[in-house]
C-alpha cells in the first residue's frame, strides 16, 4: 500500500483497491508498506504495516526498547526534527474538516528536547517475591492490553524523574511497615530542582505532607501544586505557552479589543495563569472542579504575595465550571481563559459563553480534535480566530498542546 499522508493520532492513511482509507500503524507518508489488516468496516480499514517496501526519508529507529509495545511514544519511527511538521500538517487538515476554516499562516509549534522532557507520569508499581527479597518494579500499561511494559529506564521521562524510580521510590514501596496495594498508580511529579513529588491513592495524610507537596518556577513566580493534582508535564517548554497566553492578555489590552475589567481562568487547575496575570485586571476569578486544588490556588493567587498594586479584587471557586457559569452572570467585556481537558468544553459551558459578554478568549488545549470541535461553535457565536499556536509538550508521540486566541 502507498501511504498518503499522516492522520489525527499519527497513523499514515492509504486507499483500499476498492476506495476505503486504510489507516495503517507505524507507517509514514510516501512510504509504501506490506499491511495487515486488523479491523475492515464498511467505510474504512485498519493495519499494521508489517514491512518497509520504500522506506521514508525520515524514518527513524525507535529508541526505546518497548516501542511498539508501551502504550505511549507510538511515533518514536519519525525523526525527532520532523515530527513538528508532520503534526502542523495534520492540524490544518484537522481544522479544515471539523471547524471548515483555515488556521492562520503563521500557526507553528514550538519545539523543546525532543526526549527527557516529561516531568510527569503515571506508572504501575508491581512487587514481586524473590526468594526472602521483594523487587519493586515500574511500568506502563501495554497498547491495548492490560498487561505491563516494565521498563528500567524511559527516554522521555525527565532525568530527575528516572533517577527516583530507580533509587528512593525502590525504597519507599519496599517499606514492609506500609501497605499498599499489588499494584499501584503513582503520579509521579519533578518540580525541576531536582526534589521528586509523588502521589497514590489512599495514601496517608503524613505520607502527603512528606512526599506529595511540589512548587514550580514559572515566569518567576513560585507556583504551589501537589502531585494529586493536576500539572502540565513538560515544565521547559511551559514557559513559553505561559508567555504566548500573557502576550495575547497584554495585546488583547493595548489593541482595546480586550478590557482590563475581568479575567475568569476556567478548568484552572492550581491557578497559575491567573496567578500570573493577576496585576492586569481589576478582579480575577478561578474556577476548578478538583477541591485539591483550591488550597494552592488560593495561596498562588493571595494578596500577601508581591505587592497587587491595583488591589485586584480575587475570587477562587471550586465548582464545575458549566455550573459557575450557569449561576454567574458575565455582563463586562470579559478575559476568559478556558484550559479544559481532552474532552473540550462541555455544551453548557459553549451555551453559556455565547450568551456572555466575553470578548476575549485564551483556548489552552491538549487535543486539537476538540479544540477544532469547539472553535466551530464558537466561531457560529461570533469569534474568530486572532493568533494559533503549537507547543511540542509530547514528543515522540501524536499529542499536541494548542493556544487559539480568540476575539469578537
Ligand atoms: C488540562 S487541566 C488544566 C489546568 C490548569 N489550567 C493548568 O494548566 O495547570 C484541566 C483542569 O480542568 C479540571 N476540570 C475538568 N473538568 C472540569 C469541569 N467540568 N469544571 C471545572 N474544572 C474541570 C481538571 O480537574 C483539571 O485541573
Amino acid at each position: 500500500m502507498l501511504i498518503e499522508k499522516m492522520v489525527q493520532g499519527g497513523e499514515g492513511m492509504a486507499r483500499l483497491p476498492d476506495g476505503r482509507v486504510c489507516f495503517v500503524k507505524g507507517a509514514l507518508p510516501g512510504e509504501r508498506c506490506r499491511v495487515e489488516i486488523t479491523l475492515s468496516k464498511k467505510d474504512f480499514a485498519r493495519g499494521v504495516a508489517m514491512e518497509i517496501l520504500d522506506a521514508s526519508e525520515y524514518r527513524a529507529q525507535p529508541r526505546c526498547p518497548l516501542y511498539g509495545r508501551c502504550g505511549g511514544c507510538s511515533l518514536q519511527h519519525l525523526a525527532s526534527e520532523k515530527q513538528a511538521e508532520f503534526i502542523e500538517h495534520v492540524e490544518r487538515e484537522n481544522f479544515r474538516r471539523l471547524a471548515h476554516t483555515d488556521l492562520p499562516d503563521s500557526f507553528c509549534i514550538r519545539t523543546g528536547n525532543p526526549w527527557g522532557y516529561r516531568n510527569r507520569a503515571r506508572v504501575v508499581v508491581s512487587r514481586d517475591r524473590a526468594g526472602d527479597r521483594e523487587i519493586v518494579r515500574f511500568g506502563f500499561r501495554e497498547q491495548e492490553s492490560n498487561r505491563i511494559a516494565f521498563f528500567k529506564e524511559c527516554p522521555v521521562l525527565t532525568p530527575a524523574l528516572n533517577a527516583f524510580l530507580q533509587g528512593p521510590a525502590r525504597e519507599i514501596f519496599t517499606d514492609k511497615r506500609k501497605r499498599f496495594p499489588r499494584e499501584i498508580d503513582v503520579n509521579v511529579f519533578d518540580d525541576g530542582t531536582g526534589k521528586v513529588s509523588f502521589y497514590y491513592a489512599g495514601m496517608p495524610a503524613e505520607d502527603f505532607e512528606k512526599y506529595a507537596q511540589g512548587a514550580v518556577d514559572i515566569g518567576g513566580k513560585k507556583i504551589e501544586t501537589d502531585a494529586s493534582v493536576f500539572f502540565q508535564s513538560n515544565l521547559s517548554l511551559l514557559p513559553e505557552l505561559v508567555q504566548s497566553v500573557c502576550n495575547a492578555v497584554d495585546e488583547g489590552i493595548a489593541s482595546g479589543k480586550a478590557s482590563d475589567e475581568w479575567l475568569i481562568d476556567l478548568f484552572s487547575g492550581v491557578g497559575f495563569f491567573a496567578a500570573l496575570l493577576r496585576e492586569k485586571f481589576k478582579r480575577v476569578t478561578t474556577v476548578e472542579r478538583d477541591e485539591g486544588c483550591l488550597r494552592h490556588a488560593e495561596v498562588n493567587l493571595s494578596a500577601n504575595r508581591p505587592a497587587d498594586a491595583r488591589g485586584t479584587s480575587v475570587q477562587n471557586v471550586s465548582a464545575p465550571a458549566e455550573q459557575w457559569l450557569a449561576q454567574n452572570v458575565v455582563d463586562v467585556p470579559a478575559t476568559l481563559i478556558v484550559d479544559p481537558p481532552r474532552t473540550g468544553l462541555p455544551k453548557e459551558v459553549l451555551d453559556a459563553i455565547a450568551a456572555s459578554s466575553v470578548n476575549r478568549l485564551i483556548y489552552v488545549s491538549c487535543d486539537p480534535v476538540t479544540l477544532a470541535r469547539d472553535y466551530a461553535k464558537l466561531a457560529a457565536s461570533g469569534f474568530t480566530i486572532g493568533k494559533a499556536e503549537g507547543f511540542a509538550f509530547y514528543p515522540q508521540t501524536p499529542h499536541l498542546e494548542m493556544l487559539l486566541v480568540l476575539s469578537r
